[in-house]
C-alpha cells in the first residue's frame, strides 16, 4: 500500500465498523482505523464482533493494544488473513487500565519492548506493521526521548510513525484530558521527519479542516485527523481530490444518507440496533443552518425506547433543514 496522505483516528467507541462504512461513502481512499482492539480481547473473545469489518472499507487499518511479542503476532497473522490493511500498535492511550495491561502510552518508555513487538508482528505478516505514539509521557518528554524512541523501533524495519504531538501525564489526567490539556507541540513532529527523511512521518493532534491538513503536508508525509472527523464527516468529501488525486465526481449528503438508509435496513435484519448505526451519522449536517434541530430528530427518532424507522427514513432521505 503507498502512504496514504490522510487518515481517520482510531477512536474507541466511535470508528466501529458502522461509522468506518458510513466514512467510506464519503471518502475512497483516506486510511480508516478501528477502535484499538487489545491482544487478550482477540484472543479470548468473540472475533466476528471484534474484527469483523466490511469489504468496503478498505483501505482499513487494526489498530492492537498489547506488549507480548508473541501475541502480537499472532493477532497481526489474524488481521492479515482477514484482510486488514496494516497493523497499528498503540504507544498513545494514556488510561489506567490501558497502563496496567503495559501498553498504550506507557511503552514510550520502554522503545525496545515496542521494537520486539514489531520485530514479531513483521515477521509474521507482509502487510505494513505502523506505530502510533505520543510526544512523550510524564518526564520522558524531551524531544531527544522522542527520537530515541523512533529510532530504536525503526531499526527493527518500522516505517510509518503517527505522532499525536503532545504528551500524556499518566498519572493525575484523564484520557480526554490527556486529548486536551498538554500544548499541542508540532515543531518536534517537524523536526523527527527532518531528521529521519526515510521514515514516514505522520502528524495527528487538534487538526480540523482540509485547509489545515494541506499546511502540514508541505512539512510531513500525512495528517491524522480525530475528533473533527468525527464531529464533521462531510469535509472529507473534498479529501480524495485534495490528497488522492481523484477528481471523481462528489455524491450529495443526501446520496450517501440514502446508502446509509440501505445499510441500516440490511444492519436491522441482523439485529443491530437503529441507535448503534444512526449516531454515527449526527454530524453529516455539521456546520449548516438547521442542523442542530435535525440531529435532535434523528437522535429521539432511533433512541431505543422510541425508535421510529419511518421517521429515520423521512428524516435521511428529505431532510428538513429549516429552523
Ligand atoms: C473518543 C476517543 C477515543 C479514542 N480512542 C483511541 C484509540 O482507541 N486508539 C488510539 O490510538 N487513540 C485513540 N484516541 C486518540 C485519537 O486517535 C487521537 O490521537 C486524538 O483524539 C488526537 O487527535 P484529534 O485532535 O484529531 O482528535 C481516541 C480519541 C477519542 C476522542
Amino acid at each position: 500500500m503507498s502512504i496514504p496522505p490522510l487518515s481517520v483516528a482510531p477512536m474507541l467507541d466511535r470508528t466501529d465498523r458502522h461509522y468506518r462504512y458510513f466514512m467510506r461513502l464519503i471518502s475512497k481512499h483516506t486510511l480508516l482505523y478501528t477502535e484499538m482492539v487489545t491482544c487478550q480481547s482477540i484472543v479470548h473473545g468473540d472475533r466476528e464482533r471484534l474484527l469483523g469489518y466490511d469489504d468496503v472499507e478498505h483501505p482499513v487499518s487494526l489498530q492492537l493494544g498489547g506488549d507480548d511479542p508473541k501475541l502480537l503476532a499472532e493477532c497481526a497473522k489474524l488481521a492479515e488473513d482477514l484482510g486488514y490493511d496494516e497493523v497499528n500498535m498503540n504507544v498513545g492511550c494514556p488510561s489506567s487500565r490501558v497502563q496496567s495491561g503495559n501498553f498504550g502510552a506507557c511503552l514510550m518508555a520502554q522503545p525496545e519492548v515496542v521494537a520486539r513487538g514489531c520485530e514479531a508482528m513483521m515477521a509474521a505478516v507482509d502487510i505494513p506493521v505502523t506505530v502510533k505514539h505520543r510526544i512523550g509521557i510524564d518526564d520522558i518528554d524531551q524531544y531527544e526521548n522522542m527520537a530515541n524512541f523512533v529510532e530504536v523501533v525503526s531499526q527493527v524495519g518500522v516505517k510509518r510513525f503517527t505522532v499525536h504531538a503532545r504528551k500524556a501525564w499518566l498519572q493525575g489526567l484523564s484520557p480526554k484530558e490527556n486529548r486536551n490539556v498538554p500544548p499541542l507541540r508540532y515543531n518536534e513532529v517537524y523536526r523527527l521527519k527532518e531528521d529521519f527523511p526515510h521514515l514516514d512521518i505522520e502528524i495527528n493532534g487538534g487538526i480540523k479542516t482540509m485547509t489545515e491538513t494541506k499546511e502540514h503536508l508541505q512539512k510531513v508525509d500525512a495528517v491524522m485527523i480525530g475528533r473533527a472527523a468525527y464531529d464533521n464527516p462531510w469535509q472529507f468529501v473534498h479529501a480524495d481530490a485534495m490528497f488522492f488525486d481523484d477528481h471523481h465526481d462528489l455524491p450529495t449528503r443526501e446520496e450517501v444518507a440514502e446508502k446509509m438508509l440501505i445499510y441500516i435496513e440490511e444492519q436491522l435484519q441482523k439485529g443491530v440496533r437503529m441507535m448503534s448505526i444512526t449516531r454515527h451519522i449526527l454530524g453529516l449536517y455539521a456546520h449548516q443552518p438547521g442542523s442542530r434541530k435535525w440531529r435532535r430528530a434523528l437522535g429521539e427518532a432511533s433512541s431505543r425506547k422510541h425508535a421510529d424507522p419511518q421517521r429515520v427514513r423521512e428524516l435521511l432521505l428529505t431532510p428538513d433543514l429549516s429552523r
